[in-house]
């Protein structure tokens, strides 16, 4: 009797069975307790992404889904249903799970500590909820963006300041984008890797293993309408993609979504520092350092304009950060622009005095 030979589908099968858990554990090939835990939060993850993605797909027939609170949150930015509900769906998730001990959010103005009664584990997950989400009501992309730290001491104050650590302490990051399908984009230090939800199975599945961020893209992604609270050099690059050929414009409000668009078709995405936010309006620990993690492990960079994003200390939970994203070649393009300008500023100071 010859050995049984599985049949051409096969190969979709075992696709389908490439799920987040397994994928994990293959890139550590290891099935040890780290390797484990590692598995579990993303399998978490997933379910978090899954209960918002279903969500926001009945979000015009709910209550609970459109429109704001009528509350401000700790960024004194007005909160919309959606971030609130995609908050506790994470909370949930992680709160019996027995890996986390804490969660740190946007939408959170301290970390939340896993209740007496609940087990704890050994890891935070740092999060924003809804990313975008003044795209929410308007049924556009907003994704869902998390990071991953182990916890070092013991926080017996309850501060959380050992989070307050450079971006190379993750141990994982990645987004949720609910677009047209719903993908979860992650990435545990060995490569970015890209699945998508099937619906009819509940899960997600592996789409793009190892995605490569070219080293120059079409793509310029910024909102031009901050274009007089711009320091002069950001000005000065923006008129220089407006001159030359071979420079489109694509800005969606939805960071996840322009990262995205970055991330796999290479380009640059800037939110620069401004009149009003000299710091730029994006928060380190849960939006731009994650990305960060992210594009390098794609081939791409990140910086604030002047340093690498990985290799920012932050002063608190909520710092924000100049962020500059994209193709190697394109963030370069971009700092030159900055740092000649610094540069010009010291000359010209230098002759003042
Ligand atoms: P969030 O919805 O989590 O507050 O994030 C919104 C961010 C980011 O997603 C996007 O790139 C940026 O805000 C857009 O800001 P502007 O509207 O100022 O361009
Ligand atoms: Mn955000
Ligand atoms: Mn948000």
């Amino acid at each position: 009797m010859a050995d049984y030979q599985p049949a051409d589908s096969a190969f979709a099968l075992d696709r389908d069975c490439k799920t987040l858990a397994r994928h994990v554990l293959e890139q550590l090939h290891s099935f040890g307790p780290e390797a484990q835990d590692l598995s579990a939060l993303m399998s978490r993850i997933a379910l978090a992404g899954k209960l918002v993605a279903r969500h926001l797909s009945r979000a015009g027939l709910m209550e609970s889904a459109l429109g704001f609170t009528g509350e401000t949150n700790v960024q004194g930015e007005a909160v919309k249903k959606m971030d609130i509900y995609a908050n506790d769906v994470f909370i949930s998730v992680f709160k019996q799970s027995g890996l986390v001990c804490r969660l740190a959010s946007e939408e959170m103005e301290k970390p939340y500590y896993i209740p007496e009664n609940c087990p704890v584990g050994r890891y935070t997950l740092l999060y924003d909820p809804i990313d975008g989400s003044s795209n929410v009501d308007i049924n556009l992309n907003v994704g869902s963006i998390f990071s991953i730290r182990r916890q070092q001491g013991d926080d017996l104050d309850q501060t959380g300041a050992d989070l307050l650590q450079d971006g190379h302490q993750q141990l994982a990051a990645g987004y949720i984008l609910y677009g047209p399908s719903t993908i979860l984009v992650y990435s545990i230090g060995k490569g970015v890797h890209a699945f998508v939800l099937d619906p009819s199975l509940g899960e997600f599945i592996l789409a793009t293993e190892n995605i490569q961020t070219p080293a120059h893209g079409p793509t310029y992604s910024v909102n031009e309408g901050n274009f007089w609270q711009w320091e002069d050099s950001i000005r000065d690059f923006t008129r220089y993609v407006h001159r030359h050929d071979g420079y489109s414009a694509r800005y969606t409000g939805a960071l996840v979504a322009d990262f995205h668009r970055i991330l796999t078709q290479g380009g640059v995405f800037l939110y620069p520092g401004t009149t009003k936010k000299p710091e730029g309006k994006l928060r380190l620990l849960y939006e731009t350092a994650p990305l960060a993690f992210l594009i390098e492990q794609a081939g791409g960079r990140a910086s604030t304009g002047t340093e690498e994003i990985m290799s920012v200390v932050p002063g608190e939970i909520h710092q924000r950060t100049p962020f500059v994203v994209g193709s190697k070649d394109d963030v370069a393009l971009a700092e030159s622009f900055i740092q000649d300008h610094s540069r010009r500023q010291g000359t010209l100071l230098t002759n003042e005095s």
